[in-house]
């Protein structure tokens, strides 16, 4: 073993920002679902970066892009014209939105979702409303998370990520979530875009009902107004389709207006990237409502990031990992409800987007709540990666299971094991 003049918790405590509550693992090295820390403990992986490590640990095709593409270029300017990052928008098109329109690299969902809300301000000036007056109000829902920059703050349907940091960007409103009359209460004239996240990752793992989905893109196309999937975290084949409100819809008729991506995009490579639909948009389309000297991203799809996001959707398809996805998440469901775990009210999700709803009531009563007077998602997920399972918690309530889509059903049945063990020794 390695000896260090100081330990990992010390450096965290004395050296980074304490933005996150980090859990006390130090993972040093992974392959496939596999995780193993400085000590050379062994975790499950079912965090994966947060629904980032779609293709797991140390797979050889990226190792591969990265032993090579950068010996011929890492990176050069958006000046310029690198073929991957045009291969890379003719396939984002292509095999994932499956409709026309053009693409623009950032290097995070967060990033992403800005130049969606720059798009949909340029629209509403392109489209204003009947008295002549620039459409500014971009719709969101309750319990979204659309990311922490003061505009993807702004969007993002959750009181706690905005508290205190005020005075923020105008021109946002939050609705309920699969509520159609609210939705429909809540337009006005100005109304311009609507951000939806198809299954809600950070607030808990709600799926968007295929009904509420095909009803706000009947509304948007009668009101000419745009419509945004974000896909940062259900999206790149997570819910099992390429395009997560194809997996919630059921049916390919809905077309969005705009697409945010990132996470599983890059499988652990940082790498954003927005979709906008080839359609009118007044005068021009709005694929060139963003034009030259408009919008910008130094790094933003690099020769290197644009390698990578291709062979991810490359394996995903070739391997079947769509499939795969869709498979065990069901098996994931379906096993859960046979077992019954103790402490866990319910269990919700699509694909391998998987929400276990834990029942804070009796685990307030267990020691690990009582003692540590923790928030009980955090106090499950602690525990389970004390016993090797890394997992998610989202809002205070939820333990989420995000594995890489490389997993299989032996990985899942050993989570099961931990999960069934852990909640069982927290409830004595
Ligand atoms: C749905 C969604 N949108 C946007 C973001 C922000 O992405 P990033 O952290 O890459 O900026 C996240 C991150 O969790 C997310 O889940």
């Amino acid at each position: 073993m390695e000896s260090h003049d100081i330990t990992v918790g010390e450096l965290y405590d004395q050296f980074v920002a304490p933005t996150y509550g980090r859990f006390p693992i130090h993972p040093k090295r992974g392959k496939g679902v596999d995780l193993w820390d400085e000590n050379g403990k062994h975790y499950l992986d079912f965090a994966a970066g947060v629904a980032v490590n779609s293709l797991g640990h140390a797979h050889p095709a990226l190792i591969e892009v990265f032993e090579n593409q950068p010996a011929d270029l890492l990176h050069c300017s958006n000046l310029y014209q690198p073929r991957g990052q045009g291969e890379l928008a003719r396939m984002l098109s292509r095999q994932v939105v499956k409709a026309p329109g053009k693409c623009f690299f950032t290097n995070s969902g967060t990033e992403a979702n800005e130049g969606l809300i720059k798009l949909a301000r340029r629209f509403g000036e392109a489209v204003p409303s009947p008295s002549g007056k620039p459409r500014r109000e971009i719709i969101s829902f309750l319990g979204s998370f659309h990311g922490r920059s003061t505009g993807s703050m702004a969007v993002t349907g959750q009181e706690k990520v905005r508290t205190g940091f005020g005075p923020l960007m105008e021109g946002f409103v939050h609705l309920p979530f699969n509520d159609i009359e609210a939705f429909e209460r809540g337009l006005t004239d100005g109304s311009v875009a609507v951000f939806l996240e198809v299954v809600q990752g950070e607030g808990g793992i709600h799926v968007a009902t295929p009904e509420f989905l095909r009803a706000v893109a009947a509304i948007c196309r009668e009101r000419d107004m745009l419509l945004f999937f974000d896909e940062v975290q259900c999206g790149m084949g997570r819910c099992g389709d390429l395009a997560g409100w194809r997996c919630v819809s059921g049916s390919t008729e809905i077309v969005p207006d705009g697409v945010s991506w990132a996470k599983g995009l890059g499988a652990g490579f940082p790498i954003g990237a927005i979709w906008f639909r080839d359609r009118p948009a007044g005068e021009r389309s709005l694929c060139e409502l963003l034009g030259p000297g408009s919008h910008g991203a130094t790094y933003g799809g690099s020769p290197l990031a644009c390698e990578i996001a291709k062979v991810v959707i490359e394996r995903i398809v070739t391997d079947n990992l769509l499939s795969n996805a869709s498979e065990l998440g069901q098996s994931i469901l379906n096993e859960a409800e046979r077992r019954q775990l103790p402490m866990v009210s319910g269990v919700r999700g699509l694909g391998l987007m998987i929400g276990f709803q834990l029942d804070v009531d009796r685990l307030e009563k267990s020691a690990v709540l009582k003692d540590e007077g923790r928030v009980a998602s955090v106090a499950v997920v602690d525990a389970l990666g004390e016993a090797g399972l890394l997992t998610v918690p989202a809002g205070g309530d939820v333990v989420r299971w995000l594995p890489p889509l490389v997993a299989c059903q032996e990985d899942v049945d050993k989570a099961f094991g931990i999960m069934e063990k852990v909640l069982n020794d927290l409830m004595k």
